[in-house]
């Protein structure tokens, strides 16, 4: 799988942008060369390879109820869908979408793991702007990344309420061999059902942790104490999910014995980490964040938030339940897979799978062709993760976001972050626009969006600097980003 040629040169073509209209004005009257506003973002997307279909949605977030397994929850949905329905394109389309915001309070839509141009990237403040309560702001962009992706708002907590769904993007050309393709989105879920993500948040930075079971005055684990402890989370949820199901309520998939199927899984949740398997089946990895990487397989496979991967897996007859555990908080979700008869397993069977070792992307490697070419990075930025339970602040590089100093990179350079967690909780680290090799530029790294930093742990990404704009990076942990672990990646002259 060939990526879609970007221009390696800033050339400036005085395109047009396809949508907005205004905002040009000034720009004639600056040197061409430091000109990294809108011309520059159309430049690059006007060298992108297209294949000139327009795919238009409607796409729209409002208050919804939901059914978790016989427990009806209030929360926010896109299209009263959990998930949102799925976006499906082919790579080089261009994409229009009418959004519309039926919400009580102002909201944005990140797409996540596509680098598109930095005016629809869906961050408020930063790139795009914020959408209203009773307003609407139509998107419009091409797709240069095949793969699983998804999307999901750039605004406060909502990240922990309903609003997410798949975002698809096909290459043609793809080369893995499948019968059937399933999509999975894991969840930890508490809106509705215990308190609701701004409360959530508030008691955290109040210092009290926080428990959304709504049973209250639950000990979270001793974090508080000054002693934190591996991949607990800082929340502890009232229910997992998969696909919107509860453990109790799973989706059942039905497939042939032999056929090979496809798993796209995508972490939707906002504070959990999740290690997955197929029971009495081993997962082979195709792709992570829509690249693809070299077969691997496992029987387990821990994902971060924000993470993607997919995995092919040849079933053989009978029930199979597939589960997500939620690491550290020793609960699961879970969908059963269907080939014959056989007795269902009950909600808290625990498959062997999940004593094995958990493969994580740090052991992949990319496929050839998705390497970045190697070369020295022009930069080597820190990203020095800190922070603590009480008070609740997480920062990168000393600073929450308030005070952050942002990264830059100049056009066509190639970057190097060096990642490296001095706290004792995992971040997951997702720079939006760019994709990374993990380990450097034309090493064997896996190449993508988002990686898992495990406690007191470090790697090196090398990213190509081709995508101009103001570009955020950060945790994707909801809590963590909200109480400062974010910063942002500019492009200057
Ligand atoms: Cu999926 Cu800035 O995030
Ligand atoms: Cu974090």
């Amino acid at each position: 799988m060939s990526k879609p040629q970007i221009s390696r040169r800033g050339v400036l073509t005085g395109v047009v942008g396809l949508t907005v209209a205004s905002g040009l004005a000034g720009y004639g009257l600056r040197p061409r060369r430091e000109s990294l506003g809108l011309p520059a973002i159309d430049a690059r997307e006007s060298a992108l390879v297209t294949t000139g279909k327009i795919n238009n949605f409607d796409l729209t977030a409002r208050l919804t109820q939901v059914d978790l397994g016989g427990t009806v929850a209030d929360t926010w949905t896109y299209g009263d869908l959990l998930p949102g329905k799925i976006f499906r394109v082919n790579v080089g389309d261009r994409v229009r979408v009418a959004f519309k915001n039926e919400l009580p309070a102002p909201t944005s839509v990140h797409w996540h793991g596509l680098a598109i141009r930095n005016d629809m990237d869906g961050v408020p403040g930063l790139t795009t702007p914020e959408v209203l309560p009773g307003g609407s702001f139509n998107f419009d962009f091409i797709t240069p990344d095949a793969g699983t992706h998804w999307f999901h708002p750039h605004s406060g907590a909502q990240l922990d309420r309903g609003l997410y769904a798949p975002f698809i993007v096909d290459d043609p050309r793809e080369v893995t061999k499948y019968e059937r393709e399933w999509i999975l989105i894991l969840d930890d879920w508490t809106d509705g059902v215990g308190k609701n993500p701004d409360e959530i948040l508030a008691e955290l930075m109040q210092g009290k942790g926080a428990d959304s079971s709504g049973m209250g005055g639950m000990d979270m684990g001793g974090m508080g104490g000054g002693m934190e402890m591996d991949d607990m989370g800082d929340v502890t949820y009232p229910m997992y999910l998969i696909n919107g199901r509860p453990n109790n309520d799973p989706e059942t998939f039905s497939a042939k014995p032999g056929e090979r199927i496809r798993l796209r899984i995508i972490n939707a949740a906002a504070d959990t980490v999740f290690q997955v398997a197929l029971s009495q089946h081993l997962m082979t990895v195709t792709h992570t964040d829509g690249f693809p990487v070299k077969a691997f397989e496992t029987a387990l496979l821990r994902i971060g938030m924000g993470e993607r991967y997919d995995v092919v897996v040849t079933v053989t007859d009978g029930i199979f339940p597939f589960v997500a555990e939620a690491v550290g908080k020793s609960q699961m979700a879970r969908a059963l897979i269907r080939t014959g008869s056989g007795r269902i397993p009950t909600a808290t069977f625990r498959p062997n799978e999940l004593n094995a070792v958990a493969l994580t992307a740090d052991l992949l490697q990319a496929s050839d062709e998705v390497k970045l070419p190697a070369r020295k990075p022009d930069h080597v930025q820190n990203l020095l993760l800190t922070g603590s339970m009480k008070p609740y602040v997480w920062k990168i590089n000393g600073r929450t976001y308030a005070q952050t100093k942002a990264l830059t990179t100049r056009s066509n350079e190639t970057g190097r972050l060096r990642i490296r967690n001095m706290s004792m909780m995992s971040h997951p680290i997702h720079l939006h626009g760019h994709t990374f090799q993990l380990g450097g530029a034309g090493s064997n790294g896996a190449r993508k969006d988002t990686v898992l930093i495990p406690p007191m742990g470090g790697i090196d990404v090398d990213f190509a600097a081709t995508n101009p704009g103001k570009w955020m990076i950060h945790c994707h942990n909801a809590y963590h980003a909200e109480a400062g672990m974010m910063t942002r990646l500019e492009y200057i002259a």
